[in-house]
């Protein structure tokens, strides 16, 4: 049969992400493909442990359905640690849980947006969150990214040019994928730009509690007096991604109708991992635990970025991490990315090329995302030299 799909999935393309997973297979390939927390982050006894204790003691209301807005004890959990963590929760505010991140994001733009609206985004961006919207009808208008976060002069331009714009999608700490951190005084003209042009604020923030060097900076949620900011955390990154837990919290106004939204999607999120989520929140030190994986990524991405000191000519550039999972590399200009990409293929070593990420799928990019996450140590190592040795190649070959 010829399935006759709708114009929005007719456009979409799988995610080129998932296309390199099906590449991975060969003995001794490295991937900086991925985008998955290391496994020693996730508290597998603790979890046993309290799996037990649910099946022993609460089966039924593991079993049963359960509230839209989420498990009441998991709620009031993540508010608490919002609250003392990121200065996050006002009078007004309202926090539920949702499947993940992903279905936040996907949610606030299905409340907010008709067919054709503008959602501004940081560009790159996180590759789940674009087609999310494209998928919802939304057009994407990108607004670059420089070291200090979101380029401010070209969000003003964005926002006077798209005066309708329904939000600003933006993962300011440690972003997905350039591994940038918009600094506090961008964060507050943002928030100003904001308040002139009168649009509202997706902020998602998932890698916020993997900081490994330099200072916090106060999230958009924690300084927003206008019930602007719409915040979404999750903890896939510091507890285990398959539970897909996440949260969202915003002024109650907006969040009713998520609530709405979320009840035609999935009825609730999973009463059983909600449960799991609450006790290990409950009985155990989550932030002890968020130590060791800080510790853990600091060392990685040390050695990754030590490895490119060494080894990668000067000319291709990198982004320097405080935290998270991801930094970002760009080649000259000259230099083919396709072809690049495909070396190192060749070669069994695996990065995500540019063009995954950009708003705007026509635009050419030249650079590539690495995750130090995943790899291993001696991985770290071999890989980069790798992609130090293409690019030496490619820029020898480019000068004769
Ligand atoms: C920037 C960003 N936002 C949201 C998510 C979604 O995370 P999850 O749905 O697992 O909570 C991810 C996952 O990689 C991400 O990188």
């Amino acid at each position: 049969m010829e399935y006759k799909v709708s114009e929005k999935f007719r456009s979409l393309k799988p995610s080129a992400i998932r296309e390199i997973f099906k590449s991975l297979g060969t003995p001794g390939s490295i991937s900086f493909a991925a985008g998955n927390p290391n496994p020693d982050s996730f508290p597998v006894a603790a979890m046993k442990k309290i799996a037990d204790e649910i099946f022993e003691k609460e089966s039924v209301t593991a079993l049963q359905y359960g509230i839209t807005e989420g498990y009441a004890p998991l709620r009031k959990l993540v508010a608490e640690r919002l609250k003392r963590v990121y200065g996050i929760g006002k009078e007004d505010d309202e926090l539920i849980i949702v499947t993940g991140g992903q279905q936040g994001i996907e949610l606030t733009c299905k409340v907010m947006c008709n067919e054709g609206n503008v959602v501004l985004c940081e560009n790159p961006s996180f590759i789940g969150a674009l087609n999310a919207f494209r998928s919802l009808g939304a057009r994407l208008v990108g607004v670059p990214l420089k070291d200090s976060g979101i380029d401010l002069s070209a969000l003003e331009d964005a926002l006077r040019a798209n005066p309708n714009a329904k939000f600003l999608y933006t993962i300011p700490t440690f972003q997905n994928p350039a591994g940038i951190t918009t600094n506090l005084e961008t964060r507050k003209a943002v928030l100003k730009l904001a308040e002139k042009y009168d649009i509202l604020i997706l902020e998602d923030n998932p890698y916020g509690d993997l900081r490994f060097t330099g200072e916090d900076v106060p999230t958009y949620k924690s300084m927003d007096t206008e019930g602007r900011v719409i915040y979404c955390g999750s903890f896939s990154k510091v507890l285990s991604a398959g539970m897909r837990i996440g949260f969202l919290c915003g002024n109650s106004d907006i969040i009713s109708k998520i609530v709405v939204a979320k009840q035609v999607e999935d009825v609730h999120t999973n009463n059983f991992f909600q449960m799991i989520c609450a006790k290990y929140l409950e009985e155990y030190d989550l932030e002890a635990h968020i130590a060791g994986i800080r510790e853990m990524y600091r060392k990685k991405a040390g050695l990754m970025l030590g490895a490119l000191d060494r080894y990668m000519p000067k000319e291709v550039g990198f982004t320097r991490p405080e935290g998270g999972i991801f930094l970002w590399c760009s080649l000259p200009e000259r230099l083919s990315l396709d072809e690049f990409v495909k070396r190192a293929g060749d070669r069994n070593v695996f990065v995500v090329p540019g063009t995954a990420f950009v708003a705007d799928p026509a635009e050419v990019s030249h650079s590539f995302r690495l995750n130090y996450s995943m790899p291993s140590d001696e991985e770290i190592d071999r890989g980069i030299k790798i992609l130090a040795e293409i690019a030496g190649e490619m820029l020898s070959e480019d000068r004769s």
